[in-house]
């Protein structure tokens, strides 16, 4: 993997040759810094990884993992599909050109309203949620006229913890494609199912495949419609954000092969045509190429916590520092003084307990001014900020010609309150 995050000069960071205290100084912090070279690269060869092994593979990117308009521009340009769960996810690949052909319709909730506005545009599929969907499907094709290519998302509770309140059991899904073949204007097209977010064996995949296979077998025999997608969702892991101590993570490599032989295997048995394999990754695809830039406001000693080193972001802008507080982002600060390492809590600046981004680290001793840089912080930040206390921060981005662009500005005070009335 290429990493963009070096030291420079007088060992003084730097993003892609760019020296971070200057980044902060023009850009004010927090500040998120996109690499575009090693997102492209990022998707690149996740989706080459997969064609050379199963040729007929489409990779939807997962919009909510983050949906910085850039972001999903760069993803369009590379040619990937987009994986929405949301009208506001919808308009942002409508805004950014995605073909309409290239979009996945995904999610537990979906209105009336959401689902009109996707048959209306002509999505390449919708993967259904639960029969209580389909229903609304079937009444809006009947009432516009409107065809719809319909999935149907499988719940994988039984592959491990974590996902239950998604997708239908094996009944429902049956139930469906019998109602799909009953309508004129629906068209069943495949089976999904996602299994969570950094999974760190291939495992649940293959018993995903198998099942997905399965069932499609069985929707065949009884109602002779052939499954086109077999979309097995994201969830592959970044290995950097593992807690220290768990069993070695599979590369991406592994993903892609145990993925794409049980397909192949599982297809060879039976006489379904082969389906096309659809990978909906967004953690693996932009937690790399973006870092974000903090600066150290303060610094004090406290009698439960030791030094504490307060910085201008905390989990307002990463969430799942609190969320999963096994993250463990790794933290650089800008300098390298000599002297003792020092054991510090890194704290944003919420009034909450609960605000601290780093927990324990050992660090060389961090001055108020520094700026500390945050690895891995592309996935679940930007989209999953809050407004909370303090309004959202600039991106930037590092072009393929090494210039640095503002592709989102900070929030301001007046952009927060301009919805607010009668006061
Ligand atoms: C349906 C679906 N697909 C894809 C993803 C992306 O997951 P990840 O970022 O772990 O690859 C998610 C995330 O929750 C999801 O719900």
């Amino acid at each position: 993997m290429i990493s963009c995050l070096t030291r420079g000069k007088n060992r003084l960071l730097e993003i892609e040759g760019k020296n971070v205290l200057q980044l902060s100084k023009k850009f004010g912090t927090p500040l998120f810094v996109v690499c575009e070279k090693h997102l492209r690269e990022n998707y690149k060869k996740f989706r080459d990884l997969f064609i050379s092994h199963y040729p007929k593979t489409i990779v939807a990117y997962s919009y909510k993992t983050n949906y910085l308009p850039f972001i999903c521009n760069v993803i369009k340009e590379e040619g990937g599909w987009a994986e929405v769960v949301s009208s506001l996810e919808l308009n942002i690949a409508k805004k950014v050109h995605v073909d309409s052909k290239k979009i996945i319709f995904n999610g537990p909730v979906k209105t009336y309203q959401e689902l009109l506005e996707a048959m209306k545009l002509g999505v390449r599929l919708i993967n259904v949620d639960s029969l209580s969907e389909l229903k609304k499907i079937i009444l809006i094709s009947k009432k516009y006229g409107l065809t719809a290519n319909v999935g149907i998302r499988l719940n994988t509770s039984f592959f491990g913890p974590g996902y239950n309140k998604f997708g239908v059991n094996e009944d429902d899904a049956l139930k469906a494609c019998e109602l799909i073949s009953k309508s004129k204007n629906l068209k069943y097209e495949g089976l999904h199912g996602h299994l969570g977010s950094q999974i760190t064996t291939t495992k649940p995949y293959k018993k995903l495949i198998k099942y997905q296979i399965s069932i499609s077998e069985e929707i065949y025999r009884k109602y002779n419609l052939s499954t086109n997608f077999i979309d097995v969702g994201g969830g592959f892991p970044v290995r950097e954000l593992s807690p220290s101590g768990t069993k070695k993570i599979p590369k991406i490599e592994e993903f892609a092969e145990v993925i794409c032989s049980t397909l192949k295997k599982g297809i060879a048995k039976t006489d379904v045509k082969p389906p096309f394999l659809v990978l909906e990754p967004g953690r693996a695809i932009v937690s790399s190429p973006i870092f974000l830039l903090l600066k150290v406001i303060a610094t004090k000693i406290t009698r439960n916590m030791g030094k504490i080193v307060f910085t201008d972001g905390g989990i307002n802008i990463l969430p799942l520092a609190e969320y999963f507080r096994y993250f463990k982002y790794e933290i650089t600060p800008n300098v390298i003084r000599g002297g003792k390492r020092e054991r510090v809590q890194i704290a944003g600046p919420l009034c909450m307990e609960e605000d601290l981004i780093g927990i324990d680290r050992t660090l060389s001793p961090i001055k108020e001014g520094d700026i500390l840089v945050v690895s891995n912080t592309g996935a679940y930040t930007i989209s999953l900020s809050l407004q909370f206390i303090k309004p959202r921060p600039r991106v930037v981005a590092i072009d393929q010609e090494n210039n640095v662009k503002v592709v989102r500005e900070s929030e301001s005070v007046e952009d927060i309150l301009k919805l607010d009335k009668g006061y």
